[in-house]
């Protein structure tokens, strides 16, 4: 089975589906576990030459979910024309997922860039989406975020996540990162959350076992290997017992992501490396970013590998694989 999807929205999704044989596929697309309906990926597709095209409107919109599923025969069907499975997420979060946006001071455009947020709504999108999966992981381990809460966004960058959960769930928020310029512009968009400039390597300003939980996105994705697990003690350090991390990193999708993408370094590494290897890293030279040494790069691990040695410093109780944004896996740590 090969398929693609053009459009996903809250009202609807379209593309095509080619099963193996004549007939045309018969589709089941569901969202959050639920059936939203089944399709036959029948309309004539010019571009293809054949009929295999499908469209499905929702009947109500869509709320919060963050994948949309399309399976023939009981398989998913891949987005990138493989045959596996396909995930593809909801492209648009609902106004009321945006409303944290209102009022704010957006980031610098320059700023928002080196993230991958090409545009401010992109970045609000990504945001919403991101923090919808942090609140849903926090809820679960520890019932819900208090106003009591100390919650630090370790690497917080312009606060793509910081910034929807503290406008989101009040309790006492923090951020760091290694780049001035991003703290600086928190600390005018978002006087209300405490934010500050740390080092490139450990310790962190912040005594021994005092916060509930950290979150960080996108941080282990770039730490070299030396680098990996000192940090990881120092978030240790920090949270107090029965306290919670949520940190991301990129897995076998991303590896084949990368390659395909050209990404230096990458071009001949395969889901099968990483899943051998445990945990690949390529420098790369990123002069835009500020704060960060030549060592800062692209890493990327495989869960089995995570499992295995983070536990060695904080039990990983979970990981949702490709639960950020459809790429990154995000690991739930706690501290005994
Ligand atoms: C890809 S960005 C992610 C930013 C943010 N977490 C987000 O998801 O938008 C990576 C961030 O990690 C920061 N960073 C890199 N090394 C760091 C370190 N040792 N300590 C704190 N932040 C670091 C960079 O400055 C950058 O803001």
């Amino acid at each position: 089975m090969k398929g693609h999807i053009d459009t996903c929205t809250r009202a609807g999704i379209a593309g095509w589906a080619i099963a193996r044989g004549d007939e045309p596929a018969e589709l089941v697309v569901s969202a959050g576990g639920e059936v939203l309906g089944r399709v036959r990926a029948d309309e004539f597709r010019p571009d293809l030459n054949r009929r295999c095209g499908f469209r499905l409107a929702f009947a109500r919109p869509l709320g919060n979910v963050q994948e949309v599923r399309v399976a023939f025969a009981g398989t998913d069907v891949e987005l990138s024309n493989s045959p596996i499975e396909f995930r593809h997420r909801l492209v648009k979060p609902s106004e009321a997922d945006l409303r944290w946006t209102h009022g704010l001071e957006m980031p610098p455009t320059d700023q928002m860039r080196l993230i991958g947020s090409n545009t401010v709504e992109i970045f609000a999108d990504q945001g919403s989406r991101t923090a919808s999966v942090l609140h849903d992981q926090i809820a679960e381990f520890f019932g819900e975020i208090r106003p009591d809460h100390r919650l630090l966004d370790f690497g917080c960058g312009v606060g793509r996540s910081l910034l929807p959960m503290s406008r989101r769930y009040p309790a006492r928020w923090f951020g760091c990162d290694v780049n001035d310029r991003a703290i600086a512009y928190l600390q005018r968009a978002a006087p209300g959350v405490t934010t500050f400039v740390n080092a490139y390597d450990p310790p962190l300003p912040l005594p021994d076992e005092s916060l509930d939980c950290v979150i960080s996105i996108s941080i282990w994705t770039h730490l070299p290997i030396a680098m990996q697990l000192p940090w990881l003690a120092e978030i240790r350090r920090v949270l107090r017992r029965g306290g919670l991390a949520l940190i991301s990193t990129s897995g076998p999708h991303v590896v084949d992501v990368r390659r395909k993408r050209g990404d230096a370094g990458w071009g001949e590494l395969y889901a099968a490396d990483l899943e051998e290897a445990g945990i690949l890293y390529r420098p790369y030279a990123n002069p835009g970013l500020r704060g960060v040494t030549a060592s800062y790069g692209l890493t990327a691990h495989h869960p089995a590998h995570v499992q295995r040695v983070w536990s060695t410093i904080m039990p990983v109780l979970k990981t949702s694989v490709r639960a950020v944004e459809a790429m990154q896996d995000l690991h739930m740590l706690t501290r005994l």
